[in-house]
């Protein structure tokens, strides 16, 4: 019988604690397979297609990890010695233990980003520094949407913006939870991706799959993209064991996101009653993050823990919560509570 350990908590420190779906461990089970080191690997092959027609591009790898893809699309749209465009909280930035400087030699110029938007006038200022010393611009990355500021969807006018402000610059975009762009805005994913040179998203979060994320663009990026993946040491052998179960989640658990959005906006009103100033608007909170700066935190979570919640920080003082496939409407209902009662 295949089992997931789960904490017995409500968990709500990251939607990639996700346990696979039994459908998930079916299509894993019967997974047709190949060496993919050889691109023999059909079921691979099946969702890189699935997910590069999803997103409107022309093709699509497959790596073990969002970080990965994030560094890949670096390292072949970035030559090294340049400068790369980021907000100051992105992913890239700030939770890549420094990847982008030490895998691809890059600089970041980095730009506010409070709100998760970057904005087309900094980028046109970085790009115009270049006449002073500073490194070229040779990349601008954006995050849809962006964790730090509470699952920040971009709409697509803002994406067009930004394109027109980057001026011809290729734009990554970081699309580890674009499906919950998707569901939140009603723009769909390719007409988000339309607007970016390259994007990626990770079918282990939300999607909740158990490994994996896709990095899609031109074909001769992606082809490029493809050397790079093996010189990081993530071309796998038979992966369609894991792809399969990524199939399934492209296939079938992007429409359920809807609830675990309504149930973040749920969390978010308990957290702006009991803690008016710290951050959390439920009215913004159209995802499935919520982000907030109570002035005790580490209380705050040691009082949640107490109460069967599991939540964690993602940088000093500042407090996450994250709802997904696991989390049910009383998991939701228990956090709230237990936040009424915080510290
Ligand atoms: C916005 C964003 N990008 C990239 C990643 C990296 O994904 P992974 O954990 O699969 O490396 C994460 C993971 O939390 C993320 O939140």
């Amino acid at each position: 019988m295949a089992s997931c350990t789960r904490s017995g908590f409500v968990d709500l420190r990251s939607d990639t604690v996700t346990c696979p779906t039994p459908e998930m461990r079916r299509a894993m089970a019967d997974a047709e397979v190949g060496d993919d080191g050889f691109g023999e690997d059909p079921t691979v092959a099946r969702l890189e297609a699935l997910y590069a027609d999803r997103v409107g591009k022309e093709a699509a790898v497959f790596v073990p990890s969002g970080t990965m893809a994030n560094q890949i699309a670096i390292r072949v749209l970035a030559p090294p010695g340049t400068a790369v465009v980021a907000g100051r909280q992105a992913h890239v930035v700030a939770y890549e233990a420094g990847a982008a400087g030490r895998n691809a030699g890059v600089q970041f110029h980095l730009v506010t980003d409070m709100d998760g938007l970057v904005q087309p006038s900094d980028v046109m200022y970085a790009v115009s520094l270049s006449a002073y010393h500073q490194p070229e611009v040779s990349l601008v990355c954006i995050e849809n949407t962006h964790m730090a500021s509470g699952g920040t969807p971009w709409t697509l006018d803002q994406l067009d913006a930004l394109a027109r402000g980057a001026g011809g610059l290729p734009v990554h975009m970081d699309g580890a939870r674009l499906f919950n762009a998707e569901v939140a805005t009603g723009a769909p994913a390719a007409a988000m991706a339309a607007r970016v040179t390259t994007v990626m998203s990770c079918v282990s979060k939300g999607l909740g799959a158990p490994v994996g994320s896709l990095l899609a663009g031109p074909a001769g990026i992606i082809e490029a993209g493809r050397v790079e993946r093996k010189r990081f040491g993530g071309a796998m052998r038979q992966a369609g064991i894991v792809a399969a179960a990524g199939i399934v989640a492209l296939e079938t658990m992007v429409d359920r996101l809807a609830e675990d959005h309504a149930r973040a906006r749920r969390l978010a009103e308990a957290v702006a009653d009991r803690w008016p100033d710290a951050g959390a608007h439920p009215k913004r909170t159209s995802t499935n993050l919520v982000v907030f700066t109570p002035p005790d935190p580490r209380a705050v979570i040691a009082h949640l823990h107490a109460h069967g919640i599991l939540a964690d920080m993602i940088g000093p003082g500042v407090v996450r919560l994250v709802t997904h496939h696991d989390v049910d409407d009383e998991g939701v209902a228990r956090a709230a509570l237990a936040i009424a009662k915080a510290p």
